[in-house]
């Protein structure tokens, strides 16, 4: 699988890295219903068979589940796998709410903790997960510049931070990698950072390629019916809402043509189209199944022609002007 580096790091990530959110499972606010275990393990042992990488978590996923199961999967890895994952948000006992806290004090804890999961001795890239609280941003990245100094992590990252907040924290340190949400649904990166991040050298990895499963391919009425309660896409995803859904199967029913011209399908489609960016160091794919991530490895090879593109731009503007 081709690899790209990750900004000016010496990370040479895979163009598609697994995501473990959904294997987080049930029992906090965020959480995707009920994960087996077994399939979580056997699922990244798959991504890693498969040639992918690179493993992308967060203490929050679970509340530390995903982190533990990963960590688990780790030792059992043929070959180095690089890890990131990401501080910031802090579960609450009743598992329901999630606090953010950036005080230095806070992330060094959360640092010992995760590398105590994931059974490891250095973090491969930390993550600040979201810029909240606002003001605590910059307390927040001098405490990973402080752990990189420490030898605990190897590089220093954010997510979902915005251009301004991007060009705040910069003066004290390099900006490794920005995880922001990329997918054919939600395109403001494209606009907001991503010329920033080629300029300033900042690694990209595209977070929810197929927007939480939606540009599958598989999203119906009655599939959204079926998801558990405890799933939070259910009542919180918004292209799932009676509102959206109708619009969002038409792109991908559009989608599914224009990628079958070349025997692919609408998933891989999705992410290849992330990967046609050459920002874009690696796609974060979820998966919490065997059998889900090997499907959509060929979108890593996949190079989308000028004709896709044109015709995927047309689908998308289609459903910009029925959605709104
Ligand atoms: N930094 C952040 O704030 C942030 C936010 C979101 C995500 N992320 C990271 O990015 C990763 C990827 O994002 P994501 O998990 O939201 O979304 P995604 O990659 O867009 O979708 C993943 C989900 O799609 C379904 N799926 C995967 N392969 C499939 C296949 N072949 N056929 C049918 N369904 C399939 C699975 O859920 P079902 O089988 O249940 O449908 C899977 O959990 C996360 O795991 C996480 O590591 C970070």
């Amino acid at each position: 699988m081709q690899k790209r580096k990750l900004g000016s790091t010496d990370l040479e990530f895979t163009t598609i890295g697994l995501g473990t959110w959904a294997i987080g499972g049930s029992g906090w606010a965020y959480g995707w219903g009920s994960q087996d275990e077994n399939d979580s393990q056997r699922t990244i042992l798959e991504a890693l068979s498969l040639g992918i990488n690179w493993i992308d978590t967060a203490a929050v996923y679970g509340l530390g589940r995903a982190e533990t199961i990963a960590g688990k999967a780790l030792k059992q890895a043929k070959q180095p796998v690089y890890i990131a994952t990401k501080c910031g948000l802090i579960g609450a006992k009743n598992g329901k709410a999630i606090k953010p806290c950036l005080r230095q004090a806070s992330v060094i804890k959360e640092c010992e903790e995760s590398l105590r999961r994931l059974n490891v001795e250095v973090i491969d890239l930390y993550q600040i997960h979201w810029p909240m609280p606002p003001e605590e941003i910059e307390e927040g990245f001098a405490a990973l510049l402080r752990l990189k100094e420490q030898g605990k992590i190897r590089w220093a990252g954010v997510s979902n931070f915005s251009r301004e907040q991007l060009a705040q924290i910069s003066p004290l340190g390099h900006i490794a990698s920005l995880q922001p949400p990329y997918s054919l649904l939600r395109r403001d990166v494209e606009k907001d950072s991503l010329d920033w991040c080629a300029e300033h050298r900042c690694g990209v990895v595209a977070y929810s390629p197929m927007q939480c499963g939606v540009l599958t391919g598989k999203v119906t009425a009655e599939w959204v019916a079926s998801l558990a309660d405890d799933d939070w896409r259910k009542t919180k995803l918004e292209y799932l809402q009676p509102e959206k859904l109708p619009c969002v199967i038409s792109l991908v029913d559009r989608l599914r043509e224009i990628a079958a011209k070349t025997g692919h399908n609408p998933a891989q489609l999705a992410v290849a189209w992330v990967l046609r960016r050459s920002e874009v160091t690696s796609a974060i794919v979820g998966a919490r199944k065997p059998g889900q991530i090997r499907e959509i490895i060929a979108a890593a090879d996949w190079t989308l022609g000028a004709e896709d593109l044109t015709e995927i731009e047309n689908a998308y503007q289609d459903f910009l002007s029925r959605s709104n």
